[in-house]
Parts: structure tokens; C-alpha cells; sequence
């Protein structure tokens, strides 16, 4: 499990007067370059930095003891957690810098664990994306052998939907990780720009998922941590699954940040057995997770929401799911059984393998019924149904919703009220009978 939201805090630490990071230990780099980075993050204006080195000037400057780094945060410019954050990834930057045969060029994201970076393949004149993780990973020799072993096996993977590894080394204290460059944004800045996307969006991003995973699952890989930030859309319209080979390595780090009590975001598409910590984690465990994934691209929702981590966990291990054609009514019911099918709780029931996935998806966008998934009965509805025709109501409008929510299959009402019966007279005839 890796974060979906960032729990950093953006409350002001007033009662902070200084910096928490001595002035012997702060970089003569990073001190010169700050007024340049809290303007470049949007923390302040250039207007507002004058004011401020004016200030500073007048105090006596850095010399007195103030640095810019006290004034900012006195101010409440910014707190102290950004300015730390501000100084990691110019550390892991200027590192970075020296990674022999790449020429960096920008920062193009940062997840809980790792800093991304644009940069040139020198030697093949191509860009690439570089993972730099932070140095306390260095210290961890377990999980530098689990990130090599699974990033080298990951580079033999090869598939138009899969972000392509190609590298794995160390600078100075850095550990990397070099892999294709994809030009566009994640499913999760999707969900950013317009909230929820349409069906046939949706189901474009669904079909070329679940090839990658059904290539990747056949070479012997899960990928544990299928989320819209690991869901990249190139701006052709191209999908390409981010990540993989990683998050086996980087979910034991965060099991064990975990028991040392530090939560890195909300679960919200962990699937029900990894929260159970079951050590035979099968492929299922991904298309729950791209069902989750998949659900809130097409609700705006995601299906669990919960106070704190643990709560959404325990929602994905007991809550019933909301059928997504029933947040979004404008869905097809075929296309709300496959979500749902995806997201069942009980691996046994759930899509064994991509393949299925995709036979169910391909026959939804042929207009016909999904293969594996099936209409789930809802028997509120049906007696709803029965209620209203012994009391000579019209029964028309819940049948439409019956047909509505997916189940609209009148024989199989019929049918069920058939085996109701048939057992409610059995009963009595064994009770005759004793
Ligand atoms: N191969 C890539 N090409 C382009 N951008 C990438 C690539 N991999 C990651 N990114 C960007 O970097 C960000 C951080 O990635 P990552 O460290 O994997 O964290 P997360 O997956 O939690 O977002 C991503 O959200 C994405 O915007
Ligand atoms: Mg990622």
C-alpha cells in the first residue's frame, strides 16, 4: 500500500519561533537557493520575499542568527514540514545531479516514498523518468536486495501498456531507478481536472490495465499497488501501468513504518486480503484494486471513504459496496457487474485471472451480457416488488429500477419467487409430516 493522499499538514506552526534545523547543519546551497524555491512552489510572492530579505537585512540578517528559513515560517509563509521537504528535494536534486550518463532536467512528481525526475539518457539521446528514493532506504539492506532484484526482473517485462524499467543503480547515497518517460498525466491528475470521467473513457483505461496485468501476472508478477497515481495517460491516449516490481520492495518498508506508527496515506484501493496480510497474494489482488480504481474514475468516489486509514480498511474488509451504477445512474449495468464483480470481498468469487476480465469487458463494448459477472439480486427490491402488488400498487416504476440496477431480468424474479416458494412448502410438509 502506498499513499493516495498526502498527510503532510498545512497549518501554520505558530508557536515554532525558529527553524527546527540548526544553522551549522543547513546547507550553504539550499539556505542560498530558498527565497528562489518558495516562490518557484507558489509559497509566496517575488513582492513578498523582497519584503522579507529587506526585513532580515534590517534584524541584523543571517548574521544575527535569523536565516530566511525563521522569517518564512514566523510569518506563517510556510511551516516547518515544508521547508524540510523543500530542503530533501533539493538534496535529493543536487545528487541526483551526478548520476553518470543522465543529465537531469526537471522534477516531474513526488509520491510518499521517492522523488521523480525528467532526465536524458545521454549515451541513447532519449528522456527518460528517474525514481530517486531518500537516503534512509540506503540503510535497509533488505530492501535494496528485494528493489534490485525486482527492478532488474521487472526490466525483462516488456509491454505497450506497462511503464518500460530499464535501469536500476546507486548515486552517492542515492538509490535509482530508471524507467520510460511518459509524456501526460496520471488517472489521478484526470480525476484532479474533471472529478469523474465517462464510460467509454473508463473503459478504455479498464481494458488497457488489465492487458498489462494480465502480462505481467503471466510473467509472474503482482503489482500490489494498482492506484490512479500508478495509471499514467500518455497525451496520445495511450495507458501505461507505473510501478511495477516496486511496491513488493516498498510495501515491506511501509508494513514496518506502519508498526512504528507512521501511516503514509488512506488505503482507499488496497484489496480486502492484503489488509489481512495473507503472504499468498494472488493476481486477484490487483484487479480489486484496479477495480477500486476504476470505480472512482467512474463515480467521482472512491468506495470506501473513512475518517483515517483504518477505518476505510475495515470498510474494504466488512462494508458492503455501493453499486457504482447507483452513485452514477447513467451507467451501463454491464459495465457497473464487471466493477463490481472486480471488487468482490471473497477472492474466490471475484475475476480469477485478466484474461476473464477482458473477455467480460470486450463482450460489454459488443453490446453484450459480461460472461463471468453476473446480475446480483437485490432483495430489497424484490420485496419492495411483492409489497406492491399485493397491495394493487403499480408496480412498474421498480421494475425499472430492478431493470436499472442490473438485475432486470424479469424470469429470474419469477424464478426466485418459484424457489421460494417451493422451499416454503417443503418445510411445511416436513412439518405435516413430523
Ligand atoms: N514514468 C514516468 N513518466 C512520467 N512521470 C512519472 C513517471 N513515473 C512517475 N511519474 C510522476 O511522478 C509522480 C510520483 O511518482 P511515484 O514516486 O511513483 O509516487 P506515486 O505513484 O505515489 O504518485 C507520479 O505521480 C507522476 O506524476
Ligand atoms: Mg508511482
Amino acid at each position: 500500500m502506498s499513499d493516495q493522499t498526502n498527510n503532510e499538514s498545512d497549518t501554520p506552526e505558530l508557536s515554532t519561533p525558529k527553524s527546527t534545523r540548526s544553522p551549522g547543519a543547513s546547507t550553504f546551497g539550499f539556505d542560498t537557493m530558498l527565497g528562489k524555491l518558495v516562490v518557484e512552489n507558489g509559497f509566496i510572492t517575488p513582492e513578498e520575499l523582497a519584503e522579507c530579505n529587506t526585513l532580515l537585512e534590517e534584524t541584523g540578517g543571517s548574521g544575527s542568527g535569523h536565516t530566511l528559513s525563521d522569517l518564512l515560517i514566523n510569518h506563517n509563509y510556510v511551516t516547518n514540514r515544508q521547508i524540510d521537504r523543500l530542503q530533501s528535494d533539493f538534496d535529493t536534486r543536487k545528487s541526483t545531479q551526478r548520476i553518470s550518463g543522465y543529465k537531469i532536467i526537471r522534477k516531474l512528481g513526488a509520491g510518499a516514498m521517492a522523488t521523480v525526475f525528467l532526465a536524458l539518457q545521454e549515451s541513447l539521446d532519449r528522456p527518460v523518468a528517474i525514481k530517486v528514493l531518500p537516503t534512509k532506504f540506503s540503510s535497509n539492506k533488505e530492501f535494496i536486495d528485494r528493489f534490485y532484484k525486482e527492478g532488474r526482473a521487472a526490466a525483462k517485462l516488456n509491454h505497450p501498456n506497462i511503464v518500460q524499467a530499464y535501469d536500476v543503480g546507486l548515486s552517492g547515497e542515492h538509490h535509482y531507478f530508471v524507467m520510460e518517460f511518459v509524456d501526460g498525466i496520471t488517472a489521478f491528475d484526470r480525476l484532479e481536472e474533471e472529478k469523474q470521467v465517462g464510460e467509454k473513457e473508463a473503459i478504455s483505461i479498464l481494458r488497457q490495465v488489465a492487458c498489462a496485468l494480465e502480462h505481467a501476472h503471466e510473467a509472474g508478477f503482482i503489482h500490489r499497488d494498482v492506484k490512479p497515481k500508478n495509471i499514467m495517460i500518455s497525451s496520445k491516449g495511450d495507458v501505461k501501468l507505473a510501478d511495477l516490481g516496486l511496491a513488493r520492495a516498498m510495501s515491506d518498508v511501509e508494513s514496518a513504518e506502519a508498526e512504528a506508527g507512521r501511516a503514509y496515506g488512506t488505503p482507499y484501493y488496497i484489496s480486502p486480503e492484503q489488509i489481512r496480510g495473507k503472504v499468498d497474494i494472488t493476481p486477484a489482488a490487483d484487479i480489486y484494486s484496479l477495480g477500486a480504481t476504476i470505480y472512482h474514475l467512474v463515480t467521482g468516489k472512491v468506495p470506501f471513504p473513512g475518517k483515517n486509514p483504518s477505518d476505510v480498511m475495515h470498510r474494504h474488509l466488512k462494508q458492503d459496496l455501493v453499486p457504482p451504477d447507483h452513485v452514477n445512474n447513467s451507467l451501463s449495468a454491464g459495465f457497473s457487474q464487471i466493477i463490481e464483480m472486480m471488487m468482490t470481498k471473497d477472492v474466490s468469487r471475484r475475476y480469477q485471472s485478466a484474461r476473464d476480465l477482458i473477455e467480460d469487458i470486450d463482450a460489454v463494448v459488443s453490446g453484450d451480457q459480461p460472461q463471468f459477472a453476473q446480475p446480483t439480486l437485490d432483495f430489497s427490491l424484490l420485496s419492495e416488488v411483492a409489497k406492491s402488488t399485493s397491495s394493487g400498487a403499480p408496480v412498474a416504476p421498480q421494475i425499472e429500477s430492478f431493470q436499472k440496477s442490473g438485475s432486470g431480468d424479469l424470469t429470474m424474479m419469477y424464478l426466485t419467487f418459484l424457489g421460494i416458494s417451493v422451499v416454503i412448502n417443503l418445510i411445511l410438509i416436513a412439518i405435516i409430516l413430523t
